[in-house]
Order: C-alpha cells, then sequence, then structure tokens
C-alpha cells in the first residue's frame, strides 16, 4: 500500500513545470505550460512555437469558430512540444481598462468571454491536452496582486464573474483550474483563493461538480492544512513550499483527514490519464479557404486525423486570416479603406510601432516565435509596385533598446560581459565567466553564490548622443567610468518576477555626447561598467543575476523633433500615410496596471501632424486594452490591430487591402476619455477591490451613469453595411430551456461582408431591490458571411440562465417574471431591433 510520503509527494511540483510521478499509485508526470498565445515550454531556453494573437483579439472576432481553430492549433502545438497542460485561457473579466492582464483576458463580457472560451476550451482538450481555465477567482487586477481581497457582491460574483468558470466546467468539462493569487471575500469567508474552502470545495467541486484538479497560481499557496482542507489539489512551482513534509506532518497530527489527500491524488491521477498519450507529430490546419462556414464550427482535425505531413501554410494562414478577421474597423470617413492596391504608388509607413511591432504583452505568457512578418513586409508583398517609406516619427519608450553586442567587451577585450560570483563572505564561487553581451539573465546560479561583479566596456563609435543604461534587479551599486551611477539597498526576491519588474529592470541612465570632431579617425570613446549586485534567489523561479545592457544613439539630425518633421514631410509626398501607433511591452503586462490610458510618447501630436499633411491617413493601433485616442474622428480611417502575433504584417495588410475583411467587433468599451471611465483604477484601499459596481461592468457600467464612450462594446464597421429585420421570439422554451430567436440580416453593402447580429436583453427589476440588473445585457450573438446585397437568416438560442438573476435572499437563481425586451443590435448602443416576451 503506497504511504502517506508517497501521495502528499505527487500534490507538490516536482520542478517549476511538471509534476512527480508514482508508478504504483499509476500516476504519470506532467508537463504544464503557459499560453493562451503560443506555448512558453518548460525549459529555458523557451522553445520556437507558433504565436497567436492575443485573446482579446480572439474574442473580438465574435466566432466561436474561429477561437475553435485557434484552440486545435494550440492543443497541436503543445502535443508536439511534450505539454500535457496549457496554463490557459484567462477567463477573468477586464473590469476596468487599466488593468495589467487586460489584453490577455477575452472581454469585459461574461458572454462573450464564455463563448469564446468554451469553444476554444473544446478544441485544446480535444486535443488530448488540457486546459487549465484561470485565475479562480477575481484576479481582475495586478496591484498588489498576490494579497489584495477582492470584495464581489454575490449577485455580481455569481452572474459575472463565476459565469466564465461554471461555464468551462459544465460546458466544456474542463479539466483543471487555476487558483488565483488574491483573497476573496465571498460566501462568508475571506481567504485566499488557493484555499479559499466556499469557492473551491463548496461551489466548484460541489455545486458544479467539478472532477479536475486545482493547481495553485504559481507561488500562491500560503498555507499547508487550510489550503488542503479548502480544496487546492496541487502546489506549483516545486519542490518546496508549504505542502510537501509540512501536509504529512498536518495529517499525521489529525489536522487533514487521509481521505482530503486520497482525492487529490484521484484527481491528479484522472488528469494524468485524461492527457495520456504520445507527443505528435506538428498536426497542421486544413486551409481556411477550403473550410465551408459550417464545417469550422468544429475543430478542423483533430488528433485522430493528424497529419504526418507538416503543412505549415495552413498555420500560416490561419494566423494570418485571425489577426485580419479580428481587427476592428473604428472609423473609415469616405470608404478610404479598404486600400485600393492600383492605385496606390507612393505609401508613408509611419510611427514607433511601424518600425517595432508589438505582437505580444509582457508576462508569463511570452512565447518565442519563429518568425515576425512585420507590418513593411506585409505591405510591400501587397503592393508590390509601390514606392514604400519608412519613419519613426516618434518614440514611445522610455528605456533604451537591448545594446548591439558588438560594442561589449571585457576588459581584455573579448566579446561581451565579465561575471564573477562571491558568497556572502567574499570567497570567490566558481571562476570568472564571460557572458554574451544579449543575455540578461544569468541563470542557475550556484547555491553558495549571494554577490555578483560585472565588468563591460561599452565602445561609443560615432557621434551622437548615445543613452547607455544597466537594467538591475535588487541591491547593487554600479558605476560609470569609475562615476557612482545608482546604488540601492532594495533587497529583491520571487516578487520581481511576480510583479513582472525584473522583466523591464530599471537602473542607471546616462547620456554620453559625442561629437565628430572629438573623434580621431580609427579611435572611439569607450564607457567602463562596473556593478556590484545581488543574486536573486527567486524560490522554485530559481536563482539568478539581472544585468541587462541597453544603448541607443541619436545621431546628429536625428533628434525628436527632427524625426517628427521628417514623418509628416514622407506622409505630404505619399499616396496614403499608414501610421501605426501603440503600447509597447513597457505598458502592457502581466505584474502591475496602467497608470495612464494615454498612448506613450508624442504619438498623439504624431497622427495629428500627420494627418494635417495627408488625408488619406490611415492609422492602426497596435494594443490590447484600450487607449485614448483624441483624434479618433479627425482621420481618415482607423484600424484597432490588437496585438497580432507572428503573422502581424500579413494580416494587416490583408485587412487594409480588404483581402480578408477586417471584421472585428470591440470585445470591450473604448473611453474617450479617461475621466468617464466608470472604473478608472483597481488600487486597494486597506488592501481592499471593492468591486463596488457590482453587476454594471464594462459596457453596463456606462449605461447605468449615461456616459457616451468613444466607441461601444460590440462596435466595428467592417466593410460591409448592415440593416436588422424584424426579431421573431420563440413562444415557448426549448427542452433544454433555451428561448429561440431569429431576425433577418441585410447586407446592403456591394462587398460580401461578416455580419454579427448582438443580442442585448433588458427585463424587469426588483421593486424590493433584492437585486439589482443592467439597463441591457448581451445574452446572445451570431455572426454571418452575407453576400452583397443578400439576406441571412440568422438564428440563436438564449439560455434561460439569462433571463435569471441570483437572489441573495434564497441563495439560487430566479425567474423574475414580467415583460423581457430582447433588442437585436450592432452595438451595446444601438438601438437596433427589438421584440418583448412576457415570462
Ligand atoms: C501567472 C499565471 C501563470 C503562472 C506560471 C503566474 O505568475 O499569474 O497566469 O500561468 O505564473 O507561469
Amino acid at each position: 500500500m503506497a504511504s502517506l510520503e508517497q501521495k502528499i509527494r505527487l500534490l507538490t511540483g516536482a520542478t517549476s513545470f511538471t509534476t512527480h510521478s508514482d508508478d504504483e499509485l499509476g500516476v504519470a508526470s506532467i508537463a504544464l505550460s503557459d499560453g493562451p498565445i503560443g506555448i512558453r515550454g518548460i525549459a529555458e531556453p523557451a522553445p520556437v512555437a507558433v504565436q497567436l494573437p492575443n485573446p482579446s483579439a480572439v474574442a473580438a472576432a465574435w466566432d466561436p469558430g474561429l477561437a475553435a481553430r485557434l484552440g486545435t492549433l494550440l492543443g497541436t502545438e503543445a502535443r508536439r512540444l511534450g505539454i500535457d497542460v496549457v496554463l490557459a485561457p484567462v477567463v477573468n473579466l477586464q473590469r476596468t481598462p487599466v488593468g495589467g492582464r487586460h489584453f490577455e483576458s477575452f472581454s469585459e463580457d461574461p458572454v462573450l468571454t464564455t463563448e469564446t472560451m468554451v469553444a476554444f476550451v473544446r478544441a485544446v482538450q480535444a486535443e488530448g491536452v488540457a486546459v487549465c481555465v484561470k485565475h479562480f477567482v477575481g484576479n481582475e487586477s495586478e496591484t498588489e496582486r498576490t494579497e489584495y481581497i477582492a470584495q464581489i457582491p454575490e449577485q455580481a460574483l455569481r452572474e459575472a464573474y463565476l459565469a466564465p468558470f461554471e461555464a468551462a466546467v459544465k460546458r466544456a468539462q474542463v479539466w483543471s483550474i487555476m487558483a488565483a493569487y488574491n483573497r476573496v471575500d465571498a460566501g462568508g469567508e475571506l481567504a485566499h483563493a488557493t484555499e479559499h474552502g466556499f469557492l473551491l470545495n463548496g461551489v466548484l467541486k460541489g455545486e458544479w461538480g467539478f472532477d479536475g484538479v486545482v493547481v495553485s497560481d504559481w507561488l500562491a499557496t500560503q498555507t499547508t492544512a487550510p489550503a488542503a482542507l479548502g480544496g487546492l489539489d496541487l502546489v506549483m512551482p516545486g519542490p518546496g513550499g508549504p505542502w510537501e513534509q509540512h501536509l504529512v506532518d498536518a495529517v499525521r497530527d489529525g489536522f487533514v483527514p487521509e481521505v482530503v489527500i486520497d482525492d487529490k491524488v484521484e484527481r491528479l491521477r484522472r488528469l494524468a490519464d485524461r492527457v495520456a498519450g504520445e507527443p505528435v507529430e506538428p498536426v497542421e490546419l486544413i486551409d481556411p479557404a477550403d473550410v465551408s462556414e459550417d464545417a469550422v464550427e468544429q475543430p478542423v482535425v483533430t488528433r485522430a486525423q493528424a497529419a504526418a505531413e507538416p503543412n505549415p501554410d495552413g498555420v500560416r494562414a490561419l494566423l494570418r486570416e485571425a489577426v485580419a478577421r479580428a481587427s476592428v474597423v473604428l472609423r473609415n470617413d469616405g470608404d478610404l479603406l479598404p486600400l485600393d492596391t492600383a492605385g496606390i504608388t507612393r505609401i508613408a509607413l509611419i510611427g514607433p510601432n511601424a518600425v517595432d511591432p508589438f505582437v505580444q504583452g509582457g508576462g508569463s505568457a511570452f512565447v518565442t516565435a519563429e518568425y515576425l512578418v512585420s507590418p513593411e513586409q506585409g505591405l510591400r508583398e501587397a503592393f508590390p509596385d509601390a514606392e514604400l517609406t519608412m519613419h519613426r516619427g516618434a518614440s514611445a519608450r522610455r528605456f533604451a533598446r537591448l545594446i548591439d553586442p558588438a560594442r561589449v567587451t571585457t576588459s581584455a577585450g573579448e566579446a561581451g560581459y565579465e561575471l564573477a560570483l562571491t558568497d556572502a563572505d567574499g570567497a570567490a564561487v566558481g571562476d570568472p565567466v564571460v557572458v554574451p553581451a544579449e543575455e540578461g539573465w544569468n541563470r542557475g546560479i550556484a547555491d553558495g553564490a549571494t554577490e555578483a561583479f560585472v565588468t563591460a566596456r561599452i565602445r561609443l563609435d560615432g557621434p551622437g548622443e548615445h543613452r547607455v543604461e544597466v537594467g538591475l534587479s535588487g541591491r547593487h551599486r554600479a558605476w560609470f567610468d569609475g562615476e557612482l551611477v545608482s546604488e540601492s539597498d532594495a533587497f529583491a526576491d520571487q516578487n520581481v518576477i511576480l510583479d513582472s519588474s525584473a522583466n523591464h529592470p530599471e537602473g542607471p541612465s546616462r547620456t554620453f555626447l559625442v561629437d565628430a570632431s572629438s573623434l580621431a579617425e580609427g579611435t572611439e570613446r569607450v564607457v567602463e561598467i562596473r556593478v556590484e549586485c545581488q543574486v536573486v534567489d527567486a524560490a522554485a523561479y530559481g536563482r539568478f543575476v539581472r544585468f541587462e545592457l541597453r544603448h541607443e544613439v541619436a545621431e546628429p539630425g536625428d533628434d525628436p523633433d527632427t524625426q517628427l518633421d521628417e514623418a509628416v514631410a514622407a506622409a505630404r509626398e505619399a499616396d496614403v500615410a499608414i501610421v501605426v501607433i501603440g503600447t509597447n511591452e513597457e505598458v502592457e503586462s502581466e505584474g502591475w496596471d496602467r497608470r495612464s490610458l494615454a498612448l506613450p510618447g508624442r504619438q498623439d501630436e504624431l497622427v495629428t501632424r500627420v494627418a494635417d499633411a495627408n488625408p488619406n491617413t490611415v492609422v492602426v493601433v497596435n494594443a490590447g486594452a484600450p487607449v485614448i485616442l483624441p483624434w479618433l474622428d479627425d482621420v481618415a480611417a482607423v484600424l484597432w490591430w490588437w496585438l497580432p502575433g507572428q503573422e502581424a504584417g500579413h494580416g494587416l495588410a490583408d485587412a487594409l487591402t480588404g483581402v480578408t475583411e477586417p471584421s472585428g467587433r470591440l470585445p470591450w468599451t473604448l473611453p474617450a476619455t479617461e475621466a468617464d471611465v466608470p472604473v478608472p483604477n483597481a488600487i486597494p484601499v486597506d488592501g481592499v477591490v471593492a468591486y463596488t459596481e457590482g453587476v454594471h461592468i464594462g459596457y453596463r457600467g456606462w449605461q447605468r451613469l449615461g456616459r457616451t464612450p468613444a466607441r461601444a462594446f460590440g462596435f466595428g464597421l467592417g466593410y460591409g453595411a448592415w440593416r436588422l429585420g424584424e426579431p421573431i421570439a420563440a413562444e415557448e422554451w426549448t427542452a433544454d430551456d433555451t428561448l429561440p430567436v431569429s431576425i433577418a440580416l441585410v447586407n446592403e453593402s456591394e462587398r460580401d461582408a461578416r455580419g454579427v447580429v448582438q443580442f442585448y436583453l433588458s427585463g424587469p427589476l426588483d421593486p424590493d431591490g433584492a437585486w439589482d440588473r443592467p439597463a441591457r445585457w448581451l445574452v446572445a450573438y451570431a455572426s454571418a458571411e452575407v453576400r452583397a446585397g443578400r439576406i441571412a437568416a440568422v438564428s440563436v438560442r438564449i439560455p434561460r440562465r439569462a433571463f435569471e438573476v441570483w437572489d441573495v435572499s434564497t441563495g439560487g437563481w430566479t425567474l423574475p417574471g414580467g415583460e423581457y425586451t430582447i433588442r437585436a443590435a450592432l452595438d451595446a448602443r444601438d438601438a437596433g431591433q427589438t421584440v418583448t416576451v412576457t415570462l
């Protein structure tokens, strides 16, 4: 018989991203890797993997069929890379636009989130790969994310924040769920999400019947018995943490019954069995062009049908299609879009994100792609005969970029920097090593070493203003040319990983002016860098020295004003100016929330001046989460391009030229000004993030406050023109408790296009105020390709649950009787067409 130790050993990770196996217990080891935009892998360096557009982009297609095809791709990628569990998708809702992981969530709306998630999860799991839907629950923001208390009123918790998780269990039969970092005040219990008995044992496993594994977020488990008793099954990462021998002791001392342990082992065995199977050859998807609309409702290729011969064109075509279809046309004055490929001979491609596109958000979801198709490449292919010039126009970054390694040597003249380690007493640990200059993460540092000593020589050849920066994590002193330029006593531990600051380390920055006359021929200016810093011990994230060398040079005549002037001049000469602006990895990342919704740097000025110079200006917004676009209605065309992943440039060119219609609709509300935002931040007050808006999340909050956004939830022009007929609602519920509603969708344009019909409900309020209701809420949607001038019949089934409220007084769902208005609309503010039903 298996011992207690043997069983409990299985319940903490073996490594950062794998679990233990036990032959006697019949439990295989499993490998877990981050998603959601690709498979990050479990080792350093990360494997090359397919890189999808960000999840909000997937939701913006309003098409579960597309989400399913992307899910199939992710599942086959996981199998190819030997991954059993993909730590995705994120189904936390976009409660505030400043939320750091906004880009990683699907939507501000529970129904759009749920429908996208269900399709995606089913498709991944059909490949024999588990998903781990996260983060259960209340992780809508990042500030103090490991400690804050999410105080979510019960009705909002049930109707909005738990709803996607409930569907993940009941409709998608999800195999694992990740418990969040934060604490939750719910069900009369205030506890960390990893030990919340009411939520984990009560709601998730009890009410909903979840039979999978509850995995802790990384380093989120704080306790032994409370977490074990609360319903957590697996502590990640490992080894170490609060279980292992501590949990053995807790069982022996009678604090945790052994049956509780047995149940966890059983769940782990079930998960390992579910994902058992050999890695497969890369499976390629059928070229989307060959797939009819009916067929895309289901994963196109399943593991059983896996083709032996890879077909990378199928993957590329799918990613390219996804980028184009997810893009949202926010404005199209005078039908500037789609661009006329024949009539355009000169293109000015402008903007910081044209030069450096931001294709994936920061944090644990980071994926190493094989290639990136830049906007320039995409546009050159689409306009082979046009003259295309490129201009940064403005800078959007705070930090300089990674240094060109050719500039860096040791004092002995070897390429790279020198790193030496000592213990706390100053005794050397190992020999000094020379590290390639582009390597900013020195991982796997020996246990005894606590101090690091780094030296490097930076060559500043060529005249100009050279900015030299060093990025560091933790306690340090740094000298440039013998002068102390930075000093800190702030000791770093695993929190620099959890708050993502180690990804963008701060540090000293100095500018050195090198002028041509001071450089005799063949000579160069050299800056000597010396740093003493700590070794960071980040628990199960490992031991490392963070030392990043960054450099940028502004050559004479290359100052910001000149860059702007040049871009404007180029725009004036061109047939069309395409301005790609947006955020970047310094702005949108896991680990912190944004402080401002403004575009960084002088990008607003750039857009305004370019649009003044050329009426044919198309602005492409390269961002995941909302940014304020003060000029939105003053430029001819605006396209929201998301964080598009590796097929960025192809998808962009297809969308701009209309090869593929950018038929995306906003999955969130775009504010006109920051002052209007109903939930402008999520900064905990005395440790509490109070969800005081209740059920009025997203567009519902805007409606309640009577505020007008720049563009409503659900908005997107595409290239069609739509008219809705009269909706017809069935008189009876179906056997599976849904109410069918159908409507005619008329494409009044001269192009074939994809229309999205959204169904919003309004219903009676409780006279006693026992429960609250939004002014209107999304209950169903459907999208359809409709030929030019033709009509499509669109039908949806509205589930009974969409009419119900969570009644706090009874602790259950109830269907308030009375008159309901079903509004078929093109966005959340659209008056649309209505039909009423009386229940
Ligand atoms: C994130 C999770 C992620 C995990 C593993 C955590 O910091 O919150 O979303 O899956 O790290 O990388």
